[in-house]
């Protein structure tokens, strides 16, 4: 009787094991989330790989202070060259984005070129500027063939409606008609994309060294940071929401410690 009790209690914990195992297995790509238990704060101890997120000195997003920028005068206009692409419009679980088939275009960097892959767009804004958050933050992802990136980031208060994202928005209806959770994927064909409207010319912009704003948030970034916000109507707002699960509506990374690292600001005369 004992020994039968005794095998009854091996083959049970056998059972949890394995499935404790097996749940594991099925999850195979660790989520990470806004939050809760796997909020910004714990990302650090999510996966090894997302490691720097807890222990990185040059993490973003950070607060863009206006008055503790230091004017640069080496930083040159920004030159971007971008053209249409084919593209596709990405709900990536923890945000909405676009990516391009090929470069759509580049942004030149102290003389080099950078590529741009994809955009995506942050409810709110993760930037702040002078300790204000704004409503929401478009993010272009550039690649420079020696594999360095350069992220722009251009944030939006609530007012007259945005035209790039206007050229999208009727397609978020479908995406949220196909609500995904964190690990799934689903995306539509967009064709071929222009960018032209992504252009806008700024007179000044910021610049510092971060990472990116999602685990694993590899560090060596450089950041471009418009000065100047842009608008998008509440509608769109909506529309960028729409599509996500509920924990996934607010996602800002928040704020994270400068370490001193110097913000440079570019800031041209008015023409006259
Ligand atoms: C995309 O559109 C641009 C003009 O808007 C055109 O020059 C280009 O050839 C098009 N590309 C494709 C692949 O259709
Ligand atoms: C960088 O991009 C510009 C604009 O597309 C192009 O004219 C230039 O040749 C490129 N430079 C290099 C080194 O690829
Ligand atoms: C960081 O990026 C710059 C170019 O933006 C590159 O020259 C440098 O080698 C990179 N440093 C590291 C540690 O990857």
């Amino acid at each position: 009787m004992a020994s039968f009790r005794f095998s009854v209690l091996v083959i049970t914990i056998s059972l949890v094991i394995v499935t404790a195992y097996s749940t594991l297995d099925a999850d195979e790509t660790i989520e990470f989330g806004y939050v809760g238990p796997k909020g910004p704060d714990k990302w650090g101890s999510l996966d090894p790989k997302f490691a720097v997120c807890a222990d990185g000195k040059a993490q973003s997003p950070i607060d863009i202070s206006r008055t503790k920028a230091t004017p640069n005068n080496q930083l040159r206009a920004l030159s971007r060259d971008y053209y249409s692409a084919g593209a596709k419009l990405v709900n990536n679980g923890f945000n909405i984005a676009v990516h391009f088939d090929s470069s759509a275009g580049t942004m030149n960097i102290d003389g080099k070129n950078y590529s741009l892959l994809q955009l995506h767009w942050h409810t709110p804004s993760e930037h702040t500027m002078d300790g204000k958050q704004l409503d929401a933050e478009l993010q272009l992802v550039h690649k420079a063939d020696d594999g360095s990136m350069s992220i722009t980031g251009i944030l939006y208060q609530v007012g007259n409606g945005d035209s790039f994202l206007g050229r999208v928005q009727k397609h978020l209806k479908e995406l949220a008609k196909d609500k995904c959770g964190p690990n799934e994927h689903s995306e539509i064909p967009l064709g071929n994309l222009s960018t032209r409207q992504l252009k806008r010319s700024t007179r000044n912009y910021f610049r510092y060294t971060g990472s990116f704003t999602t685990p694993p948030c590899t560090e060596n970034v450089t950041w471009i940071i418009f000065g100047k916000p842009s608008s998008m109507s509440q509608q769109q707002i909506d529309a960028l929401k729409a599509p996500m699960e509920e924990a996934y509506k607010m996602n800002a990374r928040p704020v994270q410690p400068d370490n001193g690292r110097p913000v440079n600001l570019h800031d041209e005369p008015k023409k006259v």
